[in-house]
């Protein structure tokens, strides 16, 4: 964990924007896998981690903000517990760590609640994601599930945020971290990308590579010749010569800050002149969206910027046609990238999604569009210094050519018949982890190849013995 004093001067923080009330932070439970004994590998709630620091299940965390005190709710482990875990630091130990004095069993915590609430004290808690938090939510608060899950604060959600998206240095050293054991797991995937492998033993290796260098991936590893389906979790293919693969995969560090890495390789190591084409479309697009990065940019526009990108190089191409703003303008660029350009990042892969994404990526002044696409854009509003997100262009869906032609969309700008070619090309993305600074921006970590050169000369090399020094 960071030094108490990052734990000390969050929570400080938070009390400032939130002036009034108690926030509540309940921490994540084991979850069963199979059966009660057997279960998944324990993550701990990204927001407890942020304010309390505590990798450990079974604690909530309270900031009285009216009284100016924070408390560890938790139990010690007792002799059985012992038996199967050795001996465990005391609660108070751990909370001492986190700059906590006040602890106390957790049965405490209802009757703690149950007065706060008799009182009229105003219960701030955060939207639950899991069914053991809603229940333990509703429990303590005497509502239902329904009211529980529509009665998360606004007030402690803006706060949140905005503490959250800025992150400070250590945070950054935590996903350059992240970002060069995603450096391992895709120069590993594209050495092994070579006809005749399967999707699956590329996946698995390089989820092994992020559970031995840090963590679990930061999210369930994409790994396909089927690219053009966005999150396509199937790996039972086959790689054969003339299709690419997509991989779109992150580690988790020991502190829980994600990457989320995308690149497209040839299979069997060399692009072909259609494969060359469509790929630097998408690289100069990823390069030109990472150049606008700066602050007091609205991300919206960066997206745009990447459309207007790729309009002009499938016009060139001879796939698009037109003028190129009004191809924009009329969301035509959409049958190629019909998602957003990048998102938030930091300990969730989608830093706080579970919070709502209005409340993450729009504010006062960028509302949601609901142009088909656009209304995918995770994040629109002005960039801040400290700000770490994704650029993330893309694409080539064979339904959505299917159904835009049938719908006569767009035939001022496409030329369908010359599209219909690339039905079995498969799909491209390419996506850096960029952090915003005062005058610009940085992708972070080590570089991983993505020019056309450095990944032939990649994919050339043989695989090195990858060892955990200097990671953990
Ligand atoms: N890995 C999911 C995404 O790129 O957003
Ligand atoms: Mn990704
Ligand atoms: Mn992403």
């Amino acid at each position: 964990m960071f030094k108490k004093e990052v734990y000390i001067t969050r929570r400080d923080r938070l009390k400032r924007e939130l002036k009034s009330g108690i926030a509540l932070f309940p921490g994540n439970e084991e979850a069963a896998f199979n059966y009660p004994a057997n279960q998944y590998h324990f993550r701990q709630d990204s927001h407890f981690l942020y304010f309390f620091g505590l990798d450990h299940p079974g604690f909530a965390g309270v900031i009285d903000v009216d009284n100016d005190k924070e408390y560890i709710f938790g139990n010690d482990f007792d002799i059985e517990d012992i038996i199967w875990m050795g001996v465990q630091p005391k609660v108070a130990d751990l909370a001492a760590e986190v700059g906590i004095t006040n602890t106390a069993p957790m049965n405490n915590l209802a009757t703690f609640i149950a007065d706060a609430m008799k009182a009229g004290r105003q219960i701030h808690f955060l939207p639950p994601y899991r069914g053991e938090t809603m229940i333990h939510l509703s429990q303590l608060l005497n509502t239902s599930i329904d009211e529980v899950k529509n009665g998360a604060s606004v007030e402690l959600i803006k706060g949140v945020v905005k503490l959250k998206e800025v992150k400070d240095e250590y945070e950054i050293a935590e996903i350059e971290k992240a970002v060069d054991i995603a450096y391992l797991m895709h120069t590993t995937a594209m050495k092994m990308a070579m006809p005749g492998i399967v999707e699956q033993e590329i996946a698995g290796t390089i989820e092994g590579i992020s559970l031995a260098l840090g963590g679990p991936v930061s999210f369930p590893v994409i790994l396909s010749m089927d690219g053009q389906t966005l999150h396509n979790h199937y790996h039972g293919n086959t790689l054969v010569e003339g299709r690419m693969m997509v991989t779109d995969a992150g580690s988790e560090t020991q502190l829980h800050y994600s990457s989320d890495i995308t690149r497209t390789v040839p299979v069997g190591g060399k692009f072909n002149t259609r494969q060359a084409e469509i790929y630097q479309i998408v690289l100069d697009t990823n390069l030109k969206a990472i150049e606008a990065i700066k602050p007091g940019v609205p991300y919206r526009d960066i997206h745009f910027l990447a459309a207007r990108v790729i309009v002009d190089g499938l016009k060139k191409a001879g796939l698009m046609k037109g003028d190129t703003e009004a191809a924009v303008e009329a969301g035509a660029h959409t049958l190629f990238m019909p998602h957003g350009l990048g998102h938030m990042m930091g300990m969730d892969v989608h830093d706080m999604e579970g919070l709502g994404e209005d409340y993450v990526g729009y504010d006062e002044t960028v509302t949601r569009s609901d142009q088909f696409g656009t209304a995918y854009l995770r994040l629109a509003k002005a960039l801040k210094p400290g700000f770490v997100l994704t650029v993330e262009p893309g694409y080539f869906i064979p339904a959505l050519i299917d159904k835009f032609r049938n719908e006569g969309k767009f035939m001022d700008f496409i030329n369908y018949d010359k599209v219909e070619t690339y039905k079995d090309f498969g799909g491209i993305r390419i996506e850096d982890d960029v952090l915003v600074t005062d005058t610009g921006n940085r992708v972070l970590g080590k570089p991983i190849p993505k020019t056309i050169e450095e990944v032939e000369k990649t994919m050339a090399e043989p695989r090195e013995w990858i060892r955990m020094d200097g990671f953990i």
